[in-house]
């Protein structure tokens, strides 16, 4: 929701050579410079270590941007690929940056990009810190403050955003964010979580504050209980190294579905700006209860998927510990206590190999307070309340469930859907994520960026789930969901033990 225009600037993307830089990074940038949104001095500089040609480079990623961007287009992608370049050096070594700075020196008086530099660590999360330093000891850090200078118009910056994962657990997040901090202030870190740039996940904030119908029951009286699922068809394959040391919770419940949470149970802000929304996002947070060591087991359920016809089981994937315990289903349950949402449980729900791709959020509200429909036919037996889903992917929609007269002389009930679908309503194809995110970078607008504390805090809430009161958990997680299923039986078990049911609509 940015609320000034993005500057010019040069994007320096450490990490060039990698996967996330030709299949999203550089497509995105290509996305938004083909609607016209990108700054026509913006320029993109990838570091990596092996030496290569720019049009080498440029080649390479044609490929991938052509599979993977929006309505690519020959003429566009070559005008955008004169705004790439490459630089060959090991930016965990200090001898890269004196001709790193001189380069980007060079480009800023010919490109007219003021000094404005946004960097973005594409690389293995243990290069993160190393890289920080050396960026500082070449001194390219020279301003980034820039609220406090007197001229912020002429005023350049310096942004670094980093990917996820950001730490491994709660105390190496808080060291991260330590070193970050030497170097760059809060205002120019960008912790970048693609899932905000998610159409669905930005436009909570609308449906809940630019309507009046739902805030008024958004709340532990109404709310029963909300489920936040990112279900995915896709296995580990090739990621076995980073995957086996990271699982479900690492990889998506503390980043991605943390996120989300907090869009859905955070307070009314002041205002819609970075600073307010992270506050209340910030409070959301710091309210999840941690769970005790005896709770840890019954409140979640971890699997890991067995082979099928054409599917090998993650134990079985080469290079997955013998003995890995690491969960490729996770599915958790928190409790906010706060004074909105005491005693309404949010159960958070991540898979690989599962029946569908299926990223949403289920608000399921409580029954009608009394029954004044006992007897009368339903296919639950009873109205079981309304259910509100935002569908995040791979639809973009909204649908909304309510009860029903059969129409007919005997009375009869029976749940109706109200459906909107996001994309054919606005007639828009749906870009990487990424793209927008950039802007938001290049606009210094941080709303859909993390700050330190909510890193942190995310980590503290989901620790009880990776610490050894999990082991009960994992005890016999060796291929105990079939791929192509909906996880576990143990997670319908947490549901049922609540009385609940994992959404199926
Ligand atoms: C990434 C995870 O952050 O998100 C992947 O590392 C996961 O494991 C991906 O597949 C899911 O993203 P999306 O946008 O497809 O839901």
């Amino acid at each position: 929701m940015p609320t000034t225009s993005p500057d010019p600037c040069i994007v320096v993307i450490f990490g060039a050579s990698g996967d996330l830089t030709s299949r999203k990074l550089i497509p995105s940038l290509y996305e938004m410079d083909s609607l016209g949104l990108l700054p026509k001095e913006t320029a993109i500089v990838g570091v990596s270590r092996r030496p290569k040609e720019d049009d080498a480079w440029r080649s390479e990623l044609e490929s991938d941007a052509r599979a993977n961007a929006v309505g690519f287009d020959d003429a566009k992608w070559r005008a955008f690929a004169q705004r790439i370049s490459y630089y060959a050096g090991d930016a965990t070594k200090s001898d890269c940056y004196p001709g790193l700075a001189a380069k980007l020196d060079a480009m800023h008086e010919e490109r007219g990009t003021r000094g404005n530099v946004a960097f973005f660590l594409s690389v293995s999360p243990d290069l993160y810190a190393p890289i920080v330093r050396q960026i500082d000891a070449a001194q390219m850090v020279v301003e980034g403050k820039r609220w406090c200078t007197l001229d912020p118009v002429s005023a350049n910056w310096q942004r670094i955003v980093i990917e996820k994962p950001f730490g491994h657990d709660s105390a190496s997040a808080a060291a991260l964010n330590r070193e970050l901090a030497q170097v760059f202030d809060e205002s120019s870190i960008y912790r970048i979580d693609h899932y905000l740039g998610k159409e669905v996940v930005q436009s909570i904030n609308v449906f809940r504050f630019a309507n009046t119908m739902f805030e008024p029951v958004w709340n532990h009286r109404y709310i029963d209980h909300v489920q936040i699922s990112a279900c995915e068809t896709l296995g580990v394959d090739d990621r076995v190294a980073f995957y086996d040391q990271t699982g479900a919770i690492r990889d998506m419940i503390q980043s991605h579905l943390m996120q989300v949470l907090a869009f859905v149970a955070m307070e009314v802000p002041c205002r819609m700006a970075a600073d307010d929304i992270r506050a209340e996002k910030l409070k959301v947070v710091r309210s999840i209860r941690s769970v005790s060591p005896d709770a840890v087991a019954s409140s979640c359920a971890l699997g890991q998927y067995a082979g099928g016809s054409d599917v090998v089981a993650y134990h079985d994937l080469p290079g997955v510990a013998k003995d890995s315990t690491t969960e490729t289903f996770a599915a958790i349950r928190l409790q906010i206590d706060n004074w909105r949402w005491a005693g309404t449980p949010f159960y958070l729900r991540s898979g690989k190999r599962l029946a569908q791709k299926r990223t949403e959020v289920v608000v399921q509200f409580k029954p009608p307070a009394a029954d004044l429909f006992r007897g009368v036919p339903h296919p639950l037996g009873v109205p079981a309340g309304n259910r509100l889903i935002l569908r995040i992917a791979p639809d973009e929609g909204a649908r909304l469930t309510f009860e029903s007269k059969v129409p007919g002389r005997r009375m009869s009930i029976k749940p109706v859907h109200m459906d909107v679908d996001f994309r054919k309503e606005f007639g828009s194809e749906a870009v990487e994520a990424y793209g927008p995110l950039f802007l938001d970078v290049m606009s210094g607008d941080q709303t859909l960026f993390k700050h330190r504390l909510e890193v942190e805090g995310a980590w503290d809430a989901v620790m009880p789930y990776l610490s050894e009161a999990s082991n009960a958990a994992r005890k016999s997680i060796e291929s105990n969901y079939a791929p192509g299923s909906w996880g576990p039986a143990s997670a319908d078990a947490m549901m049922a033990r609540d009385g609940r049911a994992w959404n199926t609509d």
